[in-house]
């Protein structure tokens, strides 16, 4: 068979969110596409990167009071962390900040220059005064201009639904200081998309077929799911703009060469190039070098580039992706292929209904990684159709399949060996045998008289992605499997010395047919593979293991005692799955925010003083018991510091001394005190609030102050004689 030599992309993740269980259906599609590859002894790379750069990054990491550098390291341990979770198996995942990456950027920007493919103009847009940066247009909030609700995005409503410009908002305000924002204008740079010379090479490249490699089946491969094809080709025809690449500073990304540190490289222009910085890095440190790496960056060589992606981003790598390439002397993409949504029980993932739910949280909660890779399996195909997660049917499928079909046939015949035949395997087979086995390697095409290899059809659906496909026909061989041991009766047989050969046939023909069945699923569970290779006693298994002549183990071949490989899933652990993750809306948790919490928590900065109303609330409306008020840890604290917290309207940051430790807490006092009276005073603080992540960085406790919304507040003090650190009771 010819051997491909394939690089295969993910997209990148975003730095600013954690990976969550829609992000993996795409790296899970990925890995297994990749896996089966690999078994297929192919030549693959599978690179990946965190997507670092942009305005969310910069501005969350300076809530967090910490460098943009520090905030994305953080973020590539905890992402690397749930894809290692996850049997995610990158080649290499690295970061789109790299040298490597800038290298690249730089190389493209100037090669589109000297084609004089790239633009100056002037945009307008809003700019925030005090913030001193121009505004995305997802940091404008205002009244939406038709319903007026207020606090709406830039882009549409979400009391009404009506989508519009930033320009259209009443009374718009910057969602990062709240100041009015103005209108300026300045020089942006702009690739020229709506060039003759990139439409032409557009409207043929989207619709090229190439012949495919895979060698299974002779066919020819579009580059793009025919769906995305015509898709692409309606954004064409109603006429490509000219697309901006470049954003002002204060940006976190890479500087546009020739503009004095000005100008900066848009987000979306670096990401996709991170796929060749993460792969350039790969060739440096980690692999030893078979084909050069020219021959997959650079037109002509005999490689694949094959970039897995989501439908939202599908503009990006169809359009403006193979265009840079195209014209910057780089290879285009071999193929894209685009996959659909996921939903959960049939709806869009919701933090109020608990199926927002982080990779970080399945695995917490202790649930097996491999259940998750065979149900998306088993949902996924060649389309950008959703796919919905059904916790009901995810529990009913991978029980039965997996299990009850699976495992249950080396549950059911490894003990004889090992009892009876000294763990040892036979080769012989009679003819009844023999047509069991043939009935379980082969599948009849049509009613005729011809057969295929299921190993043949199998692989074909997995190269294809139509992994359901593929996992429908493993199960219908593991249904021949099962038929054939409920047949056979090893159990029975197993009563009488008279029928021990039988009974050896029998089982060791069972287990060939469960490594055979290892082989069909190893692209999908992995881990589980690997151990029934050690239960096997077999070196790793390739596709060559269910291909081979002889499908048999030889006569005598050892296997080690059986234990069991998989649990089953107990319904109460996805109950306290989701559970666990509606109660991580509550603020106690540590959960890093995605973007649009922060855009949340942006509404009501002054959280805090909120809190204080509603405990008061509380407490005239209903009584408390002693146990009640003893709950609540009141301590004397000493403000030792107090400092203006940037960007915020009502809050102060103080440093507490409690006696044995110090705290933070931001609270929301500012309209009546200067940070510099505060410094020193003793005052009462809850010392067992849970801590609360805030906008500007998490809240260790609370400070009691008097009020009434009018007047006030007035901070609480002890007489003189209190200690930091005194319970007050
Ligand atoms: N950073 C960009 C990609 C740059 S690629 C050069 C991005 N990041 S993302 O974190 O938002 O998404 C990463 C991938 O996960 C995308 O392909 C996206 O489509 C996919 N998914 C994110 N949420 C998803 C679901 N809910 N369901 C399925 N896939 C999802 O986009
Ligand atoms: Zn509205």
């Amino acid at each position: 068979m010819n051997k491909r030599k394939i690089l295969v992309t993910s997209a990148l993740p975003y730095a600013n969110g954690s990976i969550h269980l829609g992000h993996l259906v795409e790296y899970v599609q990925t890995d297994i596409w990749v896996r089966f590859q690999k078994m297929q002894m192919h030549e693959v790379h599978y690179v990946c990167a965190d997507d670092t750069h942009g305005t969310p990054i910069m501005l969350r990491a300076e809530q967090e009071g910490i460098t943009p550098q520090q905030l994305i390291e953080r973020v590539w341990h905890e992402h690397k962390a749930d894809f290692d979770g996850f049997h995610i198996e990158f080649d290499n995942f690295y970061t789109t900040d790299s040298p490597e990456n800038q290298e690249y950027c730089e190389d493209i920007y100037r090669q589109l220059q000297a084609k004089n493919l790239i633009a100056e103009r002037s945009v307008e847009q809003f700019y925030d005064p005090v913030k001193k940066m121009f505004l995305p247009d997802r940091y404008i909030k205002g009244e939406c201009p038709n319903c007026h609700s207020k606090d709406q995005y830039g882009d549409s409503c979400e009391t009404c639904g009506t989508t519009y410009s930033p320009t259209d908002l009443l009374n718009p305000y910057s969602a990062v200081s709240g100041v009015k924002p103005e209108r300026r204008s300045s020089k942006h740079y702009f690739f020229k998309l709506s060039d003759l010379r990139c439409r032409t090479f557009l409207k043929e490249w989207i619709f090229e077929s190439l012949p495919s490699q895979s060698g299974i089946a002779l066919e020819m491969k579009p580059r793009l799911q025919s769906e995305a094809a015509n898709k692409m080709n309606e954004w064409l025809s109603s006429g490509l703009t000219d697309w901006d690449i470049s954003r002002d500073a204060p940006y976190f990304g890479f500087p546009i060469p020739g503009t004095a540190g000005k100008k900066f490289f848009y987000v979306w222009l670096d990401a996709p190039v991170g796929y060749f910085g993460s792969f350039r890095n790969y060739f440096k440190n980690k692999r030893r070098s078979q084909t050069g790496i020219e021959e997959f960056l650079r037109p002509g060589g005999k490689t694949e580039m094959v970039h897995f992606i989501g439908k939202d981003i599908l503009y990006f790598h169809a359009l403006f992706w193979p265009a840079m390439l195209q014209f910057s002397g780089y290879r285009t993409p071999t193929q894209i292929y685009a996959h659909g949504f996921l939903t959960i029980n049939g709806q869009k993932m919701s933090k109020s209904r608990g199926t927002f739910i982080t990779a970080a949280s399945y695995l917490k909660q202790g649930l097996n990684p491999e259940w998750l890779r065979y149900y998306y399996a088993a949902k996924l195909n060649d389309t950008m159709e959703d796919i919905d997660l059904n916790f009901d049917d995810f529990i009913a499928r991978v029980n039965s399949d997996l299990i009850g079909k699976y495992i249950n046939i080396a549950s059911r015949c490894s003990g004889f060996i090992n009892k009876k035949f000294d763990g040892k395997l036979t080769d012989a087979i009679s003819e009844t045998n023999r047509k069991w086995f043939n009935q379980f390697l082969f599948c009849q095409l049509g009613e005729g008289d011809t057969f295929l290899g299921r190993h043949v059809s199998i692989a074909n659906f997995y190269d294809r992605r139509e992994y359901g496909k593929a996992i429908k026909e493993i199960m219908l061989a593991a249904d021949v499997a099962n038929q054939y041991v409920d047949r056979m009766k090893p159990w029975e047989l197993a009563k009488s010395r008279e029928n021990d050969a039988e009974l050896h046939e029998v089982c060791s023909v069972a287990l060939n047919m469960f490594r055979i069945l290892t082989v069909y699923l190893k692209p999908v569970l992995p881990k589980l593979a690997a151990e029934a290779e050690q239960f096997l006693k077999v070196n790793p298994l390739t596709w060559r293991d269910a291909n081979s002549q002889n499908r048999l183990l030889a006569d005598g071949h050892q296997i080690n005692g059986y234990e069991h490989l998989i649990t089953r899933v107990d319904p109460n652990q996805v109950e306290k799955l989701i559970k666990a993750n509606q109660e991580s809306l509550q603020p106690t948790t540590q959960q890093s925010p995605t973007t649009q919490d922060v855009q949340t928590m942006e509404k009501d900065p002054s959280t805090l003083s909120q809190d204080i109303k509603e405990n008061v609330k509380r407490t005239t409306a209903e009584l408390a018991t002693v146990d009640d008020f003893a709950k609540i840890d009141l301590r004397v604290a000493k403000i030792i510091d107090a400092e203006q917290v940037e960007g915020a309207d009502k809050l102060l940051k103080l440093t507490l001394d409690l006696g044995s430790e110090q705290r933070i807490v931001f609270a929301g006092i500012k309209s009546a005190y200067s940070p510099e009276r505060l410094k020193g005073r003793l005052t009462v603080m809850v010392a067992n609030l849970a801590p609360r992540k805030m906008k500007f960085g998490v809240s260790d406790g609370m400070v009691l102050a008097a009020g009434d919304g009018n007047d006030g507040p007035y901070l609480l003090a002890p007489d003189s004689g209190a200690l930091p650190g005194m319970k007050v009771k």
